[in-house]
This record gives structure tokens, C-alpha cells and sequence, in this order.
């Protein structure tokens, strides 16, 4: 969060960003996101924040996410599951630019594949924007690959997140479509994916209940960095990466 509110301010001016999309699932101590953090996200110069298999951890974000055009849940989760999958926002230039989040299903507990929504949350999408963002929540590198390539020009980016770890295959596609299978985290890397590493460790080695806290060292922004025409077809895609020490 602090990385963020000091940082994006002047990222968005040095790397002449039109728009901005995060992933905010964490952003609560590591786990869920509250109105008042969602808030202080888009005041920092975020334009649209998607979620993932940990939107319920707050429950006070249910009401929110259903009168919220900026902050968005996976679209696969339950037909009654209460906010969006798929909003449509303007950048700061005026360009619409359709957000969509999907949640894959190998190692995570997802009630409806994303490719049984997917066809039609991207004609949606079009019908409304020509640039079309997805965040695709994800474990596994093989459904983020599979989707980005299912989506090779229909949509603008396909840019994985869920593991904390950003990749090494930030591409465009031939269809036009950018690509990657995980843009990383904003927080600290002295850590298990955020976790304080004794906590973690103790955890895994011992099956023991262990209560995590938030690690706090060798904070860093990750994300990827997309360029596009104004027909929505990306021209280039590379990761970013900033260390605030
Ligand atoms: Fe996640």
C-alpha cells in the first residue's frame, strides 16, 4: 500500500501511463481488500483493481464491490456471488478499456471453469471497448498460457497473477495480444510471497497453525508495462520492476 501510494504518483508520469490496473486481492495485511483500502488504491492513480480467490476475506467489500464500477471480482465464481467480472473504464486519455477477471481452477477452489465464460465476457467486452485488459487469477502457468493464447487477438493483455512471482515471458502474441503469466507482487520480497519467511517455514516444516504476519524487507512495485494501437492490438510488453528498498 505505502509502496504504492508514494510511487504510482510518479511511475504514471515517468512511464507516461494511460491507464492502470492492479491486482488488490492483498491488499488488507495480506488478504482481502477493504472499501477504505480500495479508496486509497484509485486516489494513489489506479484506475481499476481486479480480485481473486481471496474477495470474500472482508467482508466488508460485498457491498462495495456491488455499487463499485472500478473494483471488480473474478467473473467465474457463483451466478448470486454479489459484484462484477467485467467493468468498462475510461483511461486518462478517454480511451474505454474494459477490465475482466478470470480465475483459473487448478489448485484453487473455482465453482465455474473461466472457459465456460470467457467467449462471451470477451464479446461483451468488445462490444463496449476496444482495448480489453484480462487478469487472469491463476496458479498454474499452463491455463495463463492456454488463455493468453485462446485470446490472441480478441482481446488487448492477458497478464497472469495469484503467485507472487513474476515470470520471465512477458511477449506479444502473433494475434496481437500481450502476454504474461504473472506480473509479480508490490510488497515485500524478504518473504514468503509476502509472508514474514519464519512464520512460513515454521508452518510448512512443522503442520502446525502458525499465524502469518506481513513481512516488511526489500520492498518492491512488479507489474508489466503494455502498449497498444487504438485498435486495441498490443505493439509491446515488458515487465516492471522498481525497488524502494
Ligand atoms: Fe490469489
Amino acid at each position: 500500500m505505502r509502496a504504492v501510494e508514494e510511487r504510482l504518483p510518479g511511475l504514471r508520469e515517468e512511464l507516461e501511463l494511460d491507464f492502470v490496473v492492479a491486482n488488490g486481492e492483498n491488499a488488507a495485511d495480506g488478504v482481502g481488500i477493504t472499501p477504505k483500502l480500495a479508496d486509497r488504491l484509485l486516489a494513489a492513480g489506479i484506475d481499476a483493481i481486479t480480485l481473486g480467490n481471496h474477495v470474500w476475506r472482508r467482508s466488508e467489500i460485498v457491498p462495495y464491490l456491488n455499487g463499485s464500477d472500478r473494483v471488480v471480482r473474478p467473473a467465474n465464481l457463483f451466478s448470486n456471488s454479489p459484484g462484477k467480472g467485467l467493468t468498462v473504464v475510461a483511461a486518462r486519455d478517454g480511451t474505454r478499456v474494459a477490465v475482466l477477471n478470470l480465475m483459473g481452477s487448478l489448485f484453487i477452489d473455482t465453482p465455474t471453469s473461466m472457459w465456460d465464460v470467457v467467449d462471451r465476457l470477451v464479446e461483451d467486452a468488445r462490444r463496449e471497448a476496444q482495448v480489453v485488459f484480462v487478469d487472469v487469477h491463476a496458479e498454474a502457468t499452463s491455463e495463463k498460457v492456454a488463455l493468453a493464447w485462446w485470446l490472441d487477438g480478441k482481446v488487448t493483455a492477458v497478464i497472469g497473477s495469484h503467485t507472487h512471482v513474476q515470470t520471465n515471458d512477458a511477449r506479444v502474441l502473433p494475434g496481437g495480444t500481450a502476454a504474461l503469466s504473472d506480473a509479480g507482487m508490490t510488497g515485500p520480497h524478504a518473504s514468503v510471497i509476502g509472508v514474514q519467511v519464519d512464520l512460513a517455514v515454521r508452518r510448512m516444516r512443522t503442520g502446525l497453525p502458525v499465524r502469518f504476519e506481513t513481512a516488511s524487507e526489500d520492498v518492491r512495485i512488479e507489474g508489466a508495462l503494455v502498449e497498444c494501437d487504438e485498435n486495441g492490438r498490443a505493439t509491446a510488453c515488458n515487465t516492471v520492476r522498481v525497488t524502494l528498498g
